[in-house]
């Protein structure tokens, strides 16, 4: 005999229901329900006309498949109900072909992909075609494991932190020079991968308003492709300011940061970055004649970053003896905060971060207590 045999309809609702409730919860989740001041990765607030265009795109999908659903629901529910096992014996009336529904399930897939692809296709050569005249052009370098932001037309350099004007079309030139990375920045739109040999792009306008002289606003954003050990540390902020508080900021970055007389530590640790601390070699500051390396972050404006090491540890909120400590930290032990940032003695990762002075080879960098404080106040002193 039939388990389903005279089953009452009442269950079988009491079971679906739970589902059902479970089902339009989870597509609520595209709703105002994860509001983008606390959820900064969200994916369904965009900032920018990429990002908008790519979610009218997503809001129809799921309309149309929200609509689909309910029907099929709707069919499946009656052909349940109308079709169970009455326990009468014998076999229902057998059916054998219907030109008209073979006709209606063949064609309506058809005219409901034709519905998706159309706006599809239109928006991926909407978004990916020429960016407007005059837009400000960013060169974006993926390196193991931090981002190299440049300003084209000013030159002026900065890593991991890219301040851009908001309502001004952006246009990033995306490159890598070892692996493949993605820029992810959710509400700014959707992922880019920045591929070895060769320059893809991006372009927007952040339509989130802000004030002038008002706070700039902070999105954040990931590396969305798996690159390595630090990977999951290789993040981004992005700053959108009024526009001549960008301008203001992009004019202040070419002016080179003089160190005050007075403060000795960071004098000391000025001609240590410069010497024997190995570090000019590899990083850029503005104003510092040997500092010109081209191997780690461009450090011109250091103190005022929010983060260090790509997003590895967060400057933001703490006082100024905790950022000490931490920096402090940074120099004389990085793995301990991002593991594989220095490439000690091995030739290999010579792509990785730091490089610091470590004859004997032990991991740690060269230095004494007093000189890493020196440093660490130099790198306090540049903004
Ligand atoms: Cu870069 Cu993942």
């Amino acid at each position: 005999m039939s388990p389903w045999k005279n089953v009452p309809v009442r269950s079988t609702l009491t079971t679906i229901a739970p589902w059902a409730a479970l089902l339009a919860l989870s597509s609520l989740a595209g709703c105002d329900l994860w509001p983008a001041d606390t959820n900064p990765f969200t994916t369904v607030q965009p900032s920018t006309d990429f990002g908008h265009a790519i979610q009218v795109i997503y809001e129809q999908v799921t309309w149309i498949v929200s609509i689909i659903m309910v029907v099929v629901f709707l069919i499946l529910g009656y052909v349940v109900v109308r079709f169970r096992d009455d326990g009468k014996p014998g076999n229902p009336k057998q059916i054998h072909g219907n030109a008209a529904l073979e006709f209606g399930w063949t064609l309506a897939p058809v005219f409901i992909v034709i519905m998706i692809t159309v706006p599809t296709i239109k928006t991926i050569f909407e978004i990916g075609g020429q960016a407007p005249e005059g837009a400000l052009e960013v060169r974006v370098t993926g390196k193991r494991w931090w981002w190299a932001f440049e300003y084209m037309e000013s030159g002026v350099v900065t890593a991991n932190e890219l301040h851009l004007p908001a309502g001004k079309p952006i246009s990033l030139l995306l490159e890598s020079d070892t692996v493949i990375h993605s820029f992810w920045v959710p509400r700014l739109g959707g992922k880019r991968d920045l591929v070895p040999g060769r320059v893809n792009r991006m372009w927007f306008t952040i339509q989130d308003e802000v004030a002038e002289n008002a706070e700039p606003i902070e999105y954040l954003g990931e590396c969305a492709e798996f690159c390595g050990e630090q990977h999951a540390r290789m993040r981004k902020r992005v700053y959108a300011h009024h526009p001549n508080d960008f301008a203001e900021w992009l004019e202040a970055m070419k002016v080179p940061t003089k160190i005050d007389d007075t403060n000795t530590a960071a004098k000391h640790g000025e001609e240590l970055f410069s010497g024997t601390g190995g570090c000019a070699g590899c990083h850029t500051v503005v104003g510092n004649a040997a500092a010109t390396g081209k191997t780690g972050p461009n450090l011109t404006h250091y103190a005022d970053r929010h983060s260090i090491g790509a997003g590895a540890a967060l400057l933001d909120g703490k006082s100024p003896e905790e950022r000490t400590a931490l920096l402090s930290q940074w120099l004389r032990d990085p793995d301990s905060i991002k593991h594989g940032s220095t490439k000690h003695a091995n030739a290999s990762r010579a792509t990785d971060g730091m490089n610091l002075p470590d004859a004997n080879n032990d991991g740690l960098p060269d230095l004494t207590e007093a000189e890493v404080a020196d440093l660490v106040a130099y790198l306090m002193a540049l903004k």
